[in-house]
């Protein structure tokens, strides 16, 4: 499976003080955001362009510019929502859509509350969530997209365990997942370790 680990020195650093518990929420959701923006550029590395002329001060140039129809992304709330702003800041075009799934404490399957897509065919399609712990959350919001007429999707995420991983690759071979960190495994309780906690709690200061 597709599977990119962000390798960068700053990644690493940002990822230290969003695991670190004295981090409040404040610089957390700065963290996650500088994150974010990193791991956004690096999703869209191949996203599609086309042929644009223009003329310098000097001279013409035959250029480029991103490609419409713009890009998707999807929030899986609430987490997911620290995941958006670098893409609406660096495409100012991009639709966003939403998906509301909650984990269930006890038996950590998600419950989906909510769904509000823009189009989703023919577009390069980004399912957003910081946190892929058992990948239930994730299988789930993919088969949405997909039911929604989606086909070009990534899903990018900030840390991840090797189980889910292995349920996003069962549920959706051929998956491009995009991780800033891939971690030893989940506990007892379905959290990753080392991990760095409810990142959705951390995030909002719940
Ligand atoms: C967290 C996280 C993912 C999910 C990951 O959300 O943001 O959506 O858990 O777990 P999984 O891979 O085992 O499904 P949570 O359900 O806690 O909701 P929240 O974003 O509202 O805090
Ligand atoms: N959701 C989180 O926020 N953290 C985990 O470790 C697992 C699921």
């Amino acid at each position: 499976m597709p599977l990119h680990v962000l390798r960068h020195p700053l990644a690493a650093h940002i990822l230290t003080h969003l695991r670190d518990r004295t981090t409040r929420p404040a610089t957390f959701r700065t963290l996650a955001y500088q994150l974010s923006l990193m791991l956004t550029l690096e999703a869209t590395r191949d996203i599609t362009t086309e042929e644009k002329s223009i003329e310098t001060p000097l001279e013409p140039l035959q250029s480029h510019v991103l490609a419409s129809p713009p890009l998707v992304v999807i929030s899986i709330l609430r987490a997911g929502l620290s995941m958006v702003p670098p893409f609406t800041d660096l495409f100012p075009d991009v639709a966003v859509g939403y998906i509301g799934l909650e984990r269930n404490h006890e038996t950590a399957r998600a419950r989906s509350y909510y769904c509000k897509l823009p189009p989703l065919g023919g577009r390069h399609v980004f399912v957003v969530d910081p946190m892929l712990a058992t990948g239930g959350s994730a299988s789930q919001a993919l088969d949405v997209v997909k039911q929604h007429g989606a086909t070009d999707v990534r899903f990018v995420c900030i840390v991840s365990s090797p189980e889910g991983i292995a349920a996003v690759e069962n549920a959706h071979a051929g998956m491009r997942i995009h991780t800033a960190a891939l971690d030893q495994a989940l506990n007892a309780k379905k959290y990753i370790v080392p991990g760095l906690g409810d990142f959705g709690d951390r995030l909002y200061g719940t």
